[in-house]
């Protein structure tokens, strides 16, 4: 299980080396993700649409390591955008990671950026 894991490390801004052309801004649900697949890692990209923001973080929830949380419920806890596993509702901060209701291992997030109606995903590779 954690070989699955080990794929998926959180990336600062900074070190993004790829920006990955997702799709257009308007195949988004609002308050809603998408799954994508960025060579062997599956993705889930975030229309936070009530916060005018955008996120994304591994799609695997390392709770039943089930490829889940892009189906996931979009909320905020304290100015913390998370997100809640559609099994059994653990939640993640959007910007760190942190499993904010238990000790699970925090999940990897990658920045997002809006280009010309366009979204993209960085990688560090
Ligand atoms: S699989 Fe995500 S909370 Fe259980």
């Amino acid at each position: 299980m954690e070989a699955i894991l080990e794929k998926y490390k959180s990336i600062a801004e900074g070190d993004v080396s790829v920006w990955f052309k997702v799709t257009t801004v308007d195949e988004f649900p609002e308050d809603g993700g998408l799954c994508i697949k960025y060579k062997d890692k599956q993705i889930a990209v975030f229309n936070f649409t009530r916060k005018n923001k955008w996120y994304a973080c591994q799609n695997v929830c390392p709770h039943k390591m089930e490829m889940v949380l892009s189906r996931g419920m979009l909320g905020d806890s304290e100015g913390i955008p998370k997100i809640a596993c559609p099994m059994h509702k653990k939640t993640f901060s959007l910007e760190t990671g942190e499993n904010l209701n238990g000790d699970l291992d925090a999940i990897a997030t990658y920045p997002v950026k809006i280009k010309d109606g366009f979204v993209f995903v960085g990688f560090e590779e």
